[in-house]
C-alpha cells in the first residue's frame, strides 16, 4: 500500500515508505512538494478535477492513476482518496491510500484516458470541462456511476 498525505491544498505532508521505494523520491524532497509531482503527462486533468470536485465536498473517491516515478518510469495505482476532518467537520487535510491494480482495470481505463486527453487537447479553451463531460457520458453509456463503473473494471 503506497500511501501518502496532504493539505489542504495539496501539498504532501506524509508519505509512507513503499511511497517513497516506488517513487524513487527522498522523503526530503517530496514533503511540502505539491503532489503533481509524480503526475505523468499521459494522466487527464479531468480526473484531477473529479477527485478535486469530490474531495472537496467531503467525499471519497477511487481512482485509476498513471504516476511518474523519479527515474522517468511508470506506475499505476488504484488510488482511494479520502479528506481527513476535524471535530467540527472542517476539512484539514487529504490522505490517499493506493495499491496495485489489476493488469485488466489497466487495460479498460487506459483507452478511455486516451480518448480523454484527445478531447481535452482539442479544445483551446475548456478542454478540461470536455474532458471530464466525455469521460462522464462515456460511462454513462453503459448504466453506471462513475464509481460503479470503477469497480465494474
Ligand atoms: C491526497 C492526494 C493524493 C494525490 N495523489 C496524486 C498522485 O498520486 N498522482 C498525481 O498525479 N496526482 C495526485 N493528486 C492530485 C494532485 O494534487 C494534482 O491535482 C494532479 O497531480 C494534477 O496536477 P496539476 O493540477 O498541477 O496538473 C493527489 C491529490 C491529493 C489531495
Amino acid at each position: 500500500m503506497l500511501v501518502s498525505k496532504t493539505d489542504v491544498g495539496g501539498l504532501i505532508t506524509y508519505v509512507n515508505s513503499e511511497f517513497l521505494k516506488i517513487s524513487g523520491y527522498e522523503e526530503h524532497e517530496v514533503l511540502g512538494a505539491p503532489h503533481s509531482i509524480i503526475r505523468h503527462p499521459a494522466m487527464p486533468r479531468s480526473v484531477f478535477k473529479l477527485l478535486w470536485e469530490t474531495i472537496s465536498k467531503g467525499e471519497e473517491v477511487f481512482a485509476y492513476v498513471i504516476n511518474r516515478a523519479k527515474c522517468g518510469d511508470h506506475y499505476w495505482v488504484f488510488a482511494h482518496v479520502t479528506p481527513t476532518v476535524n471535530r467540527t467537520g472542517k476539512i484539514i487535510g487529504f490522505h490517499s491510500n493506493r495499491r496495485a491494480p489489476s493488469r485488466t482495470a489497466v487495460d479498460a481505463i487506459s483507452p478511455l484516458y486516451d480518448a480523454v486527453n484527445v478531447i481535452e487537447k482539442s479544445h483551446d479553451r475548456y478542454g478540461v470541462e470536455r474532458g471530464l463531460e466525455f469521460l462522464l457520458s462515456k460511462i454513462a453509456k453503459s448504466g453506471l456511476s462513475y464509481s460503479e463503473f470503477i469497480f465494474s473494471i
